[in-house]
């Protein structure tokens, strides 16, 4: 049996948050939302509760989590804390900012995958905040969908793939960002690497570093497993459009796209969005619609703009496209 409650998003209910604490506090899992993805919570600490979440996700478990705080002090007991994080976190969180830095002891070998490092983040939503400080521990959480699915950025979304396997969904509404955080690796101070690009645009941070994010050489990837492709058979193919390039070849009568400008071509169902933000906002719940509707293809206009959200719907584009509509 899963349970579902809607607390008020600014101000949520004590007893609805209490109740999702006790929950983690005894190592069970509740999904909650965060300004970027629905996450599937657990104790981090906890690693039997850690465990059940790569259980209920169906996810491979070298795949490190994140480890959610609502207070900077929570991460200097989890992670060695250096400059640039005192600047990033000072400067931004709560916030789609993902920081990697060498993990504490105390820090369960399963939630940071058998790495030495751990990423940590502070979300930006008053629901989540609330449930972390209400637990009194830090949340391990992955986006709430079954690995293989586009992340949920809706409580229908994490209901269709978690109900029945966790204890608890809060329903926060819709998300506001809907692609996931921005994760960067911090702990070497002469090289800053970006990870995934996300939710927080590369810009704003570098300004702040004053310093450019690298990209992971082959060696820092495999110390990401997240970050490396994965192949997921596609329910419904990607197929990724620049516009003024040639029309791709797709049955008008079956395929659906969505993008910013109008396609130009014959589809059956189009999703059109009004900038690049509401773009990366609409694209998860996107590729569910056109699964549910059994749509033959999925077109998806190539973001023009590859600056602030446009890197991070560029790689979930990309992604998508080389492996299906999917992700862990
Ligand atoms: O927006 C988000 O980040 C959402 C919400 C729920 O907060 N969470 C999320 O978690 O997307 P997940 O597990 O789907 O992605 C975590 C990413 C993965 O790419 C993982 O490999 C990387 O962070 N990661 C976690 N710990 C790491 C570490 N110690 N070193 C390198 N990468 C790490
Ligand atoms: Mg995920």
């Amino acid at each position: 049996m899963t349970i579902t409650a809607k607390p008020n998003k600014w101000n949520p209910e004590p007893e609805i948050i209490s109740r999702a604490a006790e929950i983690i506090r005894a190592g069970g899992l509740v999904a909650f939302p965060t300004e970027t993805v629905y996450g599937l919570g657990a104790d981090a600490l906890n690693p039997e509760a850690v465990r059940k979440i790569y259980e209920a996700k169906g996810r491979p478990s070298d795949n490190p989590l994140i480890l959610h705080v609502s207070n900077v002090a929570q991460v200097r007991e989890l992670v060695y804390v250096n400059d640039a994080a005192e600047v990033l976190m000072k400067t931004f969180w709560p916030a789609p900012l993902t920081l990697v830095l060498k993990a504490k002891e105390i820090i369960p070998s399963v939630t940071r995958g058998g790495l030495d490092t751990a990423a940590v983040r502070m979300p930006n939503n008053p629901i989540a905040l609330a449930l972390i400080e209400a637990s009194r521990t830090p949340i391990a959480a992955p986006s709430a969908n079954l690995s293989g699915r586009p992340s949920p950025t809706d409580f229908e979304s994490v209901s269709h793939d978690m109900n029945g396997k966790i204890e608890m969904i809060i329903d926060g509404g819709d998300v506001e960002v809907g692609i996931e955080s921005t994760v960067i690796d911090i702990t070497d101070p002469k090289k800053f690497l970006m990870l995934r690009p996300g939710g927080m645009s590369r810009e704003v941070i570098e300004e702040t570093l004053k310093a450019r994010l690298e990209v992971p050489n082959s060696e820092s990837k495999k110390r990401s497993p997240g970050t490396r492709y994965r192949h997921y058979a596609p329910d419904v193919p990607v197929v990724i459009w620049r516009r003024g390039s040639r029309p791709p070849t797709v049955e008008a009568d079956s395929a659906a796209y969505m993008g910013t400008h109008e396609p130009g071509f014959e589809v059956r169902e189009k999703i059109l969005f009004d900038d690049t933000a509401n773009y990366a906002r609409g694209l998860f719940a996107g590729f569910r619609k056109f699964e549910r509707d059994e749509c033959s293809c999925i077109v998806a206009q190539w973001p023009e703009d590859s600056s602030g959200i446009g890197e991070g719907l560029r790689d979930r584009l990309t992604r998508s496209a080389t492996s299906g509509v999917m992700y862990n």
